[in-house]
């Protein structure tokens, strides 16, 4: 697949700010891509369906400085390609995921619900005072699909890195299908095609049919 837009999108330079927040539970949008329709027997399916990740941890950004600069961003794509409205992520939503976790049912949530707040004191632990002040620097992406905004190495990230794993392993300890196999990588998601089923296949037969066009 060839690069999306947004790759190019000449908005990177100055995107340096701060956040704090207060971590929360939540239930993923469940949204069935076209890719995993045709993908594979009924059994693969099946299986996939059945651990795929359907809650996440996450911290909600809203400080206005933050979601300002998240919106000015999404306005400059936007100017691009309207089509990518679509695709933006609205400024009450914006978060930093800590992990994913699949629950099953009732008991598996209240589970988790439990393991959040036993995960405080360790957070406390961690913290020993300290606020974790966030700073995001640049933008980048996760398969030409999801538009990020980077979070800025330094202790305070480490610090967040630790949260993440502590909680996650709290909620595994628990018995909690909690992480996934790819390393924790902070970033604050502005855009992704998966947005709209619609949108994602027109872009990408556009790109392919570009790509062909100049191949
Ligand atoms: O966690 P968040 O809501 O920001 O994730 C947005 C999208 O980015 C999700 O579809 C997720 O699967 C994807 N993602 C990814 N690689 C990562 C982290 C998230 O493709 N390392």
């Amino acid at each position: 697949m060839a690069e999306m837009p947004f790759v190019d999108t000449d908005i990177e330079d100055e995107f340096v700010m701060h956040a704090s927040s207060e971590i929360n539970i939540k239930k993923k949008r469940k949204r069935t891509t076209e890719r995993e329709i045709e993908e594979g027997s009924e059994r693969k399916k099946k299986k996939k369906k059945q651990y795929q990740p359907n809650y996440f941890i996450s911290l909600p950004i809203t400080n206005p400085k933050i979601t300002g600069s998240i919106q000015a961003v999404q306005d400059a794509i936007r100017q691009k390609d309207q089509r990518l409205s679509k695709a933006m992520v609205h400024s009450g939503s914006l978060h930093v995921t800590m992990f994913v976790m699949h629950l099953s049912n009732e008991e598996e949530i209240s589970i988790a619900v439990g393991a959040l707040s036993d995960s405080k004191d360790f957070v406390e632990d961690l913290l020993k005072g300290k606020t974790v002040d966030l700073s995001f620097q640049g933008i980048d992406h996760f398969k030409n699909e999801v538009g990020f905004v980077k979070l800025a190495e330094n202790d305070h990230a480490t610090i967040l890195t630790e949260i993440a794993e502590t909680m996650k392993k709290i909620f595994q300890e628990k018995g909690i299908l909690a992480g996934e196999e790819r390393a924790f990588k902070p970033h604050l998601t502005f855009m992704k095609l998966s947005k709209s089923t619609q949108l994602r296949k027109q872009i990408i037969q556009q790109y392919e049919k570009q790509e062909r066009g100049s191949g």
